[in-house]
């Protein structure tokens, strides 16, 4: 299926496609810096707080009264992923009037720096109530060390057991309990464009890797920057080799490569890498001084033609005013057309949490329809539940929800779904080093010694 749209083609019959998106989904499956950077996750300023409409569908969880605390831990500071948290901050206050939030943030795209700060956090006994973690192989570590509870109780007493697709429950499950409840689905792999500058040059968005070579070089001729990508915060080349490997090894193939025990001799790793060089060569210089938005930025600025990033880029412009269809759009990114490449944000419960009750009433807000319906639209994300009311997502949002229910789905290595951290670490320590010295052999043999600890 083409993901590709010109401004207008959404248009033409909104009915039509409300309702197909409705049933569609509606079927769908049945020490130091580190104290500081401690420190300044501690001290995070509180949410700010608006009242918002009367809740739609209020949760069943008991509201903790008599004042108190919840500590909530993300990496969600920029435009976009900030507002959809606050949405959910404000209904939360609305439901337990008198409890202070703590919104505990540590920057940096994909949770590189929050991660080692809660790391730390667990290690010294110092949990927050409840951290964003993605469903998938990533939990997994926090459950063998030790440091969530169980919420599969929680989960079927909430009914999330009901709304949410099997293949989801799949990935919060996990020796034999669920841990975490999902608040979104992501996708991955999408290319954003500057739609004035592809219509200025008479160009058409990318679907092959082939195409995008075309169009970068005509657009490098006029002196345009192909792609945008960041490099700060250490997750931006290992994501855009993620949707390069899954254009070469198409989904199956790629699912296998982080497997216990993956071939990565095959010769389409290097062919990979020589993909991921060149279109290094076609991005902006000043990589690894851009985080993940600065580079969404560029596009938005007409400075880059594109960039390939999760669909948080959408929740990002929609934060800056933006209009998709009309000031950018959106394709799958090269070679990825017809697989949607997918992640899911979620929150567990800390074991010895400071405010359990505080952090269930949270947890049951994350799950409820009202909360995803509150935080998605405004996240650039679709909602975990299938019966989210799809008339408060947008365009792109609405088609997201369709090819999550239509297209052939791959987990995200670098976004926590298709393997384990300690492998992810090792993954994004190739890619990174790569994304300076475009060494292709020796990014080739560094993969390859990395998916001896696929576990
Ligand atoms: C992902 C996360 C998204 C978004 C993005 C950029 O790992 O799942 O919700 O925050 O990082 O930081």
């Amino acid at each position: 299926m083409v993901m590709c749209h010109s401004p207008h083609d959404h248009l033409h019959n909104p009915k039509g496609r409300e309702a197909m998106f409705t049933t569609k989904w509606l079927k769908l499956f049945g020490v130091f810096s580190i104290l500081a950077l401690v420190l300044a996750a501690c001290g995070g300023a509180p949410a700010t707080t608006q009242p918002t409409a009367a809740p739609a569908q209020p949760t069943t969880a008991p509201a903790p009264t008599g004042g108190g605390k919840l500590e909530i831990f993300s990496w969600w500071t920029n435009g976009g992923e900030a507002d959809g948290l606050n949405a959910m901050f404000d209904i939360y206050k609305q439901q337990n009037p008198g409890i202070e939030i703590v919104n505990a943030t540590v920057a940096g795209g994909a949770g590189t720096n929050a991660k080692t700060v809660l790391k730390t956090r667990l290690q010294g006994g110092q949990p927050p109530d409840s951290w964003q973690v993605h469903a998938g192989k990533e939990l997994t570590a926090y459950v063998d060390a030790g440091q969530m509870e169980p919420l599969t109780q929680f989960f079927k007493e909430q009914g999330f057991d009901k709304v949410m697709p099997p293949k989801l429950l799949e990935q919060i499950t996990y020796n034999g309990e669920i841990w975490s409840v999902p608040v979104n689905i992501h996708r991955s792999n999408v290319l954003w464009y500057n739609i004035k500058i592809f219509q200025e040059n008479g160009l058409t968005p990318p679907k092959t890797i082939d195409d995008f070579f075309t169009v970068a070089e005509a657009l490098q001729a006029k002196g345009i920057i192909p792609l945008a990508v960041g490099g700060k915060d250490k997750f931006e080349t290992p994501h855009l080799f993620e949707s390069v490997l899954l254009a070469v090894f198409g989904p199956d193939d790629y699912a296998k490569l982080f497997q216990p025990g993956a071939d990565w001799s095959d010769p389409r790793v290097r062919q990979a890498a020589e993909i991921a060089k060149r279109m290094l060569e076609y991005s902006n210089s000043d990589r690894s001084s851009l985080g993940w938005a600065d580079a969404a930025q560029l596009v938005l600025d007409g400075k880059a033609a594109m960039t390939i990033m999760g669909d948080w880029a959408h929740g990002y412009f929609i934060s800056k005013g933006a209009k998709v269809g009309v000031d950018y759009g959106y394709a799958a990114a090269p070679g990825n057309d017809g697989v949607f490449m997918w992640l899911s944000d979620s929150f567990g419960l800390a074991k010895g949490a400071p405010n359990p009750e505080q952090a269930k009433a949270w947890l049951a807000l994350c799950g409820s329809r009202e909360g995803q319906d509150a935080f998605n639209p405004k996240k650039g994300s679709i909602p975990a539940r299938t019966d989210a009311n799809v008339s408060l997502y947008d365009e792109y949002l609405q088609y997201s929800i369709k090819a999550f229910g239509s297209e052939k789905l791959a987990p995200s290595v670098v976004h926590g779904a298709a393997a384990p951290e300690a492998y992810m670490t090792e993954y994004g320590n190739a890619l990174n080093v790569f994304a300076s010295d475009l060494d292709v052999d020796a990014v080739v043999e560094a993969l390859q010694d990395a998916a001896k600890d696929l576990k």
